[in-house]
């Protein structure tokens, strides 16, 4: 069987991404594979701490350049203390975002600074997943299911409807980039026809 890797879900904020990942957690736990779910910003102790300065209080709180310094440090101690230990010891790890989004919303809809993050990423991260679901969705019904759930942590949210239209668009841009391993998966069904996508994907890839 086929162990340590690494896959990641991506999208547009209220895409299903976080349900699409936990269901493939535990498709893969039932295939006997040992799972960690997690998730970004955050994943590791230090990571949960910047995540709350990250998507907690005003829009304008952090320039598009202070926030890929904090997303990439926060990655970097998820990567060193969650993805890697368990990577190296056999295990899947499943990431709810990783640096896609700092791509796509830091180095492309928030401003135009992808050769700063990818700079950074090369600096300090120097790894991609094996495998990356994107869940495409149209924004609007993304944005309303995102707001409904008033989860104290919609800073991305609130900076609106163009903003999102933006996101789909560089996430689109970015699977085109990266064939090899991204996935464009339409998130505009059923979460039962979502998953069913993702797990065709999956299990040609584990063949
Ligand atoms: P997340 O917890 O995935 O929120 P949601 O479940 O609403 O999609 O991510 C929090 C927010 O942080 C989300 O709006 C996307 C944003 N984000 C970035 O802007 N850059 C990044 O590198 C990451 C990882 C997240």
């Amino acid at each position: 069987m086929r162990n340590g890797f690494f896959i990641t879900f991506e999208g547009i904020d209220g895409s299903g991404k976080t349900t699409q990942s936990r269901l493939l957690a535990t498709l893969l736990r039932d295939y006997g594979h040992d799972v960690i779910h997690t998730r970004e910003p955050g994943g590791s102790d230090g990571a949960e701490d910047i995540r709350r300065l990250l998507v907690e209080g005003d829009a304008g709180r952090w320039s598009a350049e202070t926030e890929i310094l904090l997303f990439t440090a926060a990655r970097r101690d998820h990567l060193e203390r969650t993805i890697q230990p368990a990577i190296a010891a056999g295990k899947v790890v499943i990431s709810d975002r990783f640096a896609d989004s700092t791509r796509v919303y830091q180095g492309a809809a928030r401003a135009e600074l992808r050769s700063t993050v990818d700079q950074l990423h090369d600096l300090m991260i120097g790894r991609e997943p094996d495998l990356t679901f994107i869940v495409d969705m149209d924004p609007e019904t993304a944005l309303t299911r995102g707001l409904a759930r008033q989860s104290g942590e919609d800073r991305f949210e609130d900076m609106g409807l163009a903003f999102q239209i933006k996101l789909r668009a560089g996430f689109l841009d970015l699977a085109a980039q990266f064939p090899d391993r991204c996935h464009v998966i339409n998130g505009d069904q059923s979460p039962a026809s979502v998953s069913g996508e993702i797990q065709t994907v999956v299990e040609q890839w584990l063949s």
